[in-house]
């Protein structure tokens, strides 16, 4: 639970978005003048799809996952462009932070968004047919511009997803952090404690970092179950280091 002040939510500017150069709009809508909510945290992420895969895990196995995830990693609006392939992620800060976003992002389906909420950011999304191979409408993509947290508890998962401790200044930390007690490496999906060739450290000794992803680090080092994957731990320590080019 954090202070009233402190709540916090995730705002992803989608690459639909920054394709038709709506990034401005959306800020301005979500600025401290109209929400009275204040930036936390910012950056421009190549999307993987490991990120984008543990951003909607609630969503695998549905018929439009696939196309989500080709939506969100940016290659549907940047197909022979993987440089241009690219998610704002924000994380705004204040009273009634995850309603009041919610509110201005709109209903999920755009068309919904046009008949029951005018004004919102998602009437101005687009919905697209998904087809299967033989031609047929299997389901639709809901191109809607933003991503914001729906609830507290989804807010916080996903605010540790993308940003670390030190992405967010001291002062504007809202969940625990504790510093690390030893060097965490990640190699091909395995959590490793020692550097292997090939292998990327994580966290090291002496690293501030969310407490809840040390405690899921330790259990999985012991190879016992743990609340969130290491893939939702790992995610933010590689963004930006790994590239998807195809
Ligand atoms: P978001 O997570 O992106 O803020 O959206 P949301 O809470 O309003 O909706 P959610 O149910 O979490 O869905 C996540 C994203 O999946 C796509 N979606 N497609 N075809 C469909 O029925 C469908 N339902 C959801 C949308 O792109 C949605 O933003
Ligand atoms: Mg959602």
């Amino acid at each position: 639970m954090v202070r009233k002040e402190l709540e916090q939510t995730l705002v992803l500017i989608k690459p639909d978005a920054l394709k038709i150069s709506l990034t401005g709009y959306i800020l301005s809508q979500f600025s401290e003048f109209h929400t009275g909510l204040r930036f936390a945290g910012a950056k421009i992420v190549h999307v993987t799809r490991m990120l984008a895969e543990e951003h909607y895990a609630e969503h695998a196995g549905e018929p439009f996952y696939p196309s989500l995830i080709e939506y969100m990693t940016g290659r549907v609006h940047y197909p022979d462009g993987p440089h241009k392939r690219r998610v704002i992620a924000l994380v705004f800060c204040g009273p009634d932070a995850v309603p009041k976003l919610r509110r201005i992002a709109g209903p999920t389906n755009p068309h919904d968004a046009r008949d029951q909420a005018p004004g919102t950011i998602r009437a101005l999304g687009t919905v697209v047919p998904v087809k299967d191979a033989e031609g047929n409408v299997v389901s639709v993509r809901l191109d809607n511009l933003v991503h914001a947290s729906a609830t507290r508890e989804e807010a916080e998962r996903e605010i540790k997803l993308w940003f670390k401790p030190s992405d967010i200044m001291p002062y504007m930390r809202a969940y625990a952090t504790q510093v690390s007690p030893t060097d965490y490496y990640y190699k091909d999906g395995q959590l490793l404690l020692r550097r292997q060739p090939g292998s990327r450290r994580l966290i090291a000794e002496g690293d501030t970092a969310w407490q809840s992803d040390l405690e899921a680090l330790a259990l999985l080092a012991e190879g016992k179950p743990a609340p969130c994957t290491l893939n939702a731990v790992a995610a933010k320590y590689l963004i930006n280091e790994v590239t998807e080019d195809d």
